[in-house]
């Protein structure tokens, strides 16, 4: 019989052409101009997902974009296993940044770039060909396997978390495997123990009806774009903590262990500087910089929008102003909480002279978890297989919402085993995903998924 590496080895050109017919599919789920893309991305999951052998595969609508949900029984007495990712990808702006088209995968060296191609594509793609070889190599699958592919996790998972809730029965599972994550380093595997959670709103100022004469008026009426400014000013101290009252009344300390933990990563500076290519790091006073991203809560803007941007110079007074701010919070911080006194300090702060509007896209907990038991005593060693390294265990300051949701629904372990590399660009230009790591990643993936149906999830 055919050991699961000699199989994953030999099909390594038919996994890359098959996932770059994925990469093809511009999923793009903030955009409605790829609605039907987004949907023709669905279908080619769901046909990829039953050539993997997973016998009952269904594209699920949504008010929003479709789910695919897959189930496979193999036996009363085997695990199950649910398996999560999302098949949507962030836009392509700004596309003139690309050195190659964002949906034509290109190979430079050991990496394919396309949009989607970490982020999560690439990662949803290694769960399906993982769960092919082992079929092709054991002749079944080795766990019960319940599949869920979603559409929508880059707008924040609002209509697969009611599906979740609604079917929690159908969706029971002994452990939750996803992979969209990353790894502290090319070649060290990684499994996350924790994740930021996130609050995401747009803030309006709305001054005159129209924009003004900016001599004519300029000085006797509030300029909105200037309020918004001053006011997000305020949301930050000098020490780059957040004003908002009450942001970190809930937040837990980092406990000695975690702080051992993160001491003994191999965590460079330097190269951190480098792969964000800014003149130097910033954070909140007090802490260093995986302590700032994976354990403490920020505020960002994420796009700002008023007046005159065009070439040259306009005199203009403008009439509205328009910004994007989301929190990245961690636990126990309440979304909900932190929404409202959010909404009152910003209209707190703003002045008389303008209208506040404030809308809220996504909000989701943070979810940690200490990494024990079964199933990631067996990641631990299906990693280590794959890799040959033993795995390390971080925290991300990234967001999935529905990862806090199926630790509370369910019940079940969750294990986010990603492969995205430092550097690799998601949701920016010319994002791109390591080819070997693709292929040893699959290896890994199919090895966990035997070693569970070997040995089950109790006990
Ligand atoms: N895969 C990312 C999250 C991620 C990236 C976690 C790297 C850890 C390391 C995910 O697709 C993502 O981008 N999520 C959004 C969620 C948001 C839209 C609610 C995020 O974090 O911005
Ligand atoms: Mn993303």
């Amino acid at each position: 019989m055919t050991s699961i590496d000699e199989y994953v080895r030999s099909q390594r050109q038919r996994y890359e052409e098959e996932l770059f017919d994925f990469l093809r599919i511009p999923s793009v789920s903030t955009e409605t101009r790829y609605r039907d893309d987004v949907r023709r991305c669905a279908e080619w999951v769901a046909d990829r997902t039953r050539e993997a052998g997973v016998s009952s595969v269904e594209v699920v609508d949504t008010p929003g974009h479709p789910i695919v949900y897959g189930e496979h029984h193999v036996a009363d007495d085997a695990p199950t296993v649910l398996v999560y990712g999302h098949y949507d990808v962030q836009p392509v702006d700004p596309e003139d940044l690309w050195d190659s088209p964002p949906f034509e995968p290109t190979v430079r060296g050991d990496r394919v770039y396309a949009r989607g191609a970490t982020d999560n594509k690439g990662q949803v793609f290694m769960h399906l060909k993982a769960l092919e070889a082992c079929r092709e190599t054991g002749g079944r699958l080795p766990v019960n396997v319940k599949l869920l592919i979603e559409g929508e996790e880059e707008i924040g998972s609002v209509n697969v978390e009611k599906f979740l809730v609604e079917q929690k029965d159908r969706l029971a599972c002994d452990a939750v495997i996803l992979s969209d994550t990353g790894m502290f380093e090319k070649g060290l595997p990684t499994i996350t123990v924790g994740l930021r959670g996130m609050v995401y709103f747009e803030v309006r100022f709305r001054g005159p009806f129209s924009d003004l004469h900016s001599g004519v008026y300029g000085g006797a009426v509030e300029n909105p774009a200037n309020a918004l400014a001053t006011v997000i000013g305020r949301l930050k101290d000098d020490d780059h903590r957040v004003t908002i009252p009450g942001f970190y009344e809930a937040v837990r300390a980092i406990t000695d262990q975690e702080g051992a933990n993160l001491a003994s990563l191999p965590f460079d500076e330097g190269s951190y500087v480098e792969e964000v290519g800014a003149p130097a790091l910033a954070g909140e006073e007090g802490f260093g910089t995986l302590e700032r991203v994976w354990f403490r809560p920020t505020l960002d803007v994420n796009g700002l929008l008023s007046g005159f941007t065009g070439e040259g110079a306009k005199t203009v007074l403008p009439s509205k102003a328009m910004a994007k701010i989301s929190m990245r919070l961690v636990p126990d911080q309440d979304p909900v909480a932190i929404r409202a006194s959010f909404e009152s300090y910003i209209r707190e702060l703003a002045p008389e002279g303008v209208s506040v509007e404030i809308d809220l896209f996504n909000a989701g907990r943070a979810w940690a978890a200490d990494p024990e038991g079964p199933l990631f005593t067996a990641a631990e060693e299906a990693l280590e297989a794959g890799f040959g390294r033993s795995p390390v265990f971080i925290r991300e300051g990234g967001s999935i919402p529905i990862v806090a949701l199926f630790s509370e629904t369910l019940g079940a372990p969750v294990a986010p085993i990603g492969f995205a590399l430092p550097g690799c660009n998601l949701h920016a230009p010319n994002e791109w995903l390591d080819l070997d790591v693709f292929h040893d990643g699959i290896d890994a993936l199919a090895r966990l998924y035997a070693l569970i149906g070997e040995r089950g999830l109790s006990g």
